[in-house]
């Protein structure tokens, strides 16, 4: 396993100054340094963020051509994309791992949250322990 990817959806790239009651204070370049030292040379962490649709497809295309694991926080997309849901069959239909990760507990927040269009598809859940949401999920793609 060389690397694996970190995909952010939608306002993700706001972390920091986005709502740091619900979200924390740290940003994606701390998310980064947290993932790259739990890695411990292990493995290349390859954090991408977009709020494009297509985008974050087409990077779980290349999660399949290239047969690396996938860490996605789909944020509001986690909730109506079924387009996001279909590329996200595709990984974990090709036997690779893809942890849906959350920072905030959806179950906890507004009732449009506590819908996951995503989990059905995911080889795993992990919300609600902030930036550990993804150092955890990490540790269990490098456990696996
Ligand atoms: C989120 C939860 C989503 O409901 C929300 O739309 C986000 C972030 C989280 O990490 O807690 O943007 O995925």
């Amino acid at each position: 396993m060389a690397s694996v990817l970190v995909l952010n959806g939608p306002n993700l790239g706001r972390l920091g100054s986005r709502e740091p009651d619900v979200y924390g204070s740290q940003d994606l370049d701390s998310l980064r340094e947290l993932l790259v030292a739990t890695a411990d040379g292990r493995v290349e962490i390859d954090l991408r963020q977009t709020n494009d649709e297509a985008e974050l497809i087409s990077w779980l295309y290349e999660a399949v051509d290239t047969a690396t694991p996938v860490i996605l926080n789909p944020a509001a997309f986690t909730h109506y994309s079924y387009a996001l849901r279909d590329a996200a069959a595709l990984v974990t239909k090709a036997g690779i791992p893809l942890i849906e990760v959350h920072i905030s507990n959806p179950h906890a927040r507004e009732t449009f949250r506590h819908t996951s269009v995503i989990s059905g598809v995911a080889s795993g859940v992990i919300a609600g322990f902030g930036f550990s949401s993804y150092r955890l999920a990490l540790q269990g793609i490098l456990d696996a």
